[in-house]
């Protein structure tokens, strides 16, 4: 077209081409890894098991708190680099392995530096109630406080002097409501706290119990919901008609050997907004992949490929606020663009275990091949 002339012309005949993928529920920034919890796991411990007598969780944070911001920032990039190369263009990162004002600032200031020094968008999410440390291993209300009266106050100060402020970037506010994490009040209470500083909630809901995390979230306007394993009936009903967006993370399932996911299928049937995401971490989902996500959630949740390339892309985007720039493409958007090595788009999820993503464009330019 006359009106956007080009600077550099891409031969993509034969390829499918599709928005860069969108990941909005990550904790890519974490220092060593819990492999040996993984063989553990693998013998029969449980994820929970794990979380309360001190692993999990608490042993990523004993890494992380002794790590520096130039650490954190070394051990993630390599991270970010293979996310770009299978199409993640735009992504999320929470805290949540500091557990201290100082850690979780010390994560802050790594999500930062690497947004600005790498091609991946990154949005920052405060997820300070991530774990109950062991220091407060007998009084979790007081963690809670300390998260509410310290933590959150220092860490909207510094969105306020950050460059995601600057450009327009939204910065969320999560917490972990789960047996052995946060109760439902300390949930609302951290939360609402949040919002006292304008950070809109997110929530990790539903994972192993349903404490009732969805209502809560709908309820305090969260953007999103993410888990949603054992989310009842009458939950999916509710986030149908609900603003929030419902985030499964199949990734998590699998890699806890797992034959359960959540009802994506059901969600999407309720009307829901779906977005999927990899909630890569070292416990959990060690997984960089997007496209593998989306090939579990057809494979295991019934979704369509268009439908799982929807919640990878455009509902992605809105699940972190940022569905007015990107996500799809269309004049006016960022052009954050993927060329596979496919003709046919479906080829994304039919086909997995490599990479299709032939190139990766993040705002107009070039960034991997
Ligand atoms: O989303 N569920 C809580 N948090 C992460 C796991 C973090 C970890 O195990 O290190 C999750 O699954
Ligand atoms: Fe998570």
């Amino acid at each position: 077209m006359a009106q956007y002339p080009a600077r550099q012309t891409l031969n993509a005949s034969g390829r499918a081409v599709v928005p860069g993928l969108v990941d909005p529920h990550t904790h890519a920034v974490y220092a060593g890894d819990r492999v040996a919890e993984f063989e553990l796991k693998l013998q029969g411990a449980n994820y929970l098991d794990i979380l309360a007598s001190g692993g999990g969780i608490a042993s990523t944070a004993r890494a992380v708190r002794e790590a520096s911001v130039a650490q954190l920032v070394a051990e993630t990039r390599p991270r970010l680099d293979e996310m770009l190369r299978l199409g993640t263009t735009t992504a999320e990162i929470k805290t949540g392995y500091g557990l201290t004002t100082a850690s979780e600032l010390a994560m802050l200031a790594a999500i930062a530096e690497l947004d600005q020094t790498h091609p991946l968008e990154l949005v920052p999410t405060f997820l300070g109630a991530h774990a109950i440390p062991p220091e407060y291993k007998t009084d979790p209300d007081g963690y809670a406080q300390l998260v509410i009266k310290e933590m959150l106050p220092q860490a909207a100060e510094w969105y306020t002097n950050s460059h995601f402020a600057q450009q327009g970037i939204p910065f969320f506010n999560d917490v972990f409501c789960e047996q052995n994490a946060f109760t439902l009040a300390q949930a609302r209470a951290v939360l609402e706290a949040g919002l006292a500083h304008g950070l809109r909630p997110k929530i990790h809901a539903d994972e192993f119990n349903a404490l009732g995390g969805v209502r809560l979230a709908i309820e305090l306007g969260a953007i999103s919901a993410d888990h949603l394993d054992v989310t009842t009936a009458e939950e999916i009903a509710l986030l149908g008609t609900a603003e929030t967006i419902a985030v499964p993370l199949p990734a998590v399932n699998f890699h806890l050997g797992s034959h359960h996911f959540a009802n994506a299928r059901g969600l999407v049937e309720a009307g829901a907004a779906v977005a999927l995401a990899t909630d890569l971490n070292p416990g959990s989902a060690p997984c960089p992949s997007m496209p593998f996500v989306m090939a579990l959630a057809c494979r295991y949740q019934k979704l369509l490929p268009a439908e799982a390339l929807n919640a990878s892309t455009i509902n992605a985007a809105h699940a972190i606020g940022l569905g007015h720039r990107l996500g799809s493409l269309e004049v006016g958007k960022q052009a954050d663009v993927l060329i596979l090595a496919a003709a046919d788009y479906r080829h994304l999820v039919y086909q997995f275990g490599g990479n299709l993503v032939q190139t990766v464009i993040k705002r107009g330019q070039v960034v991997g091949k």
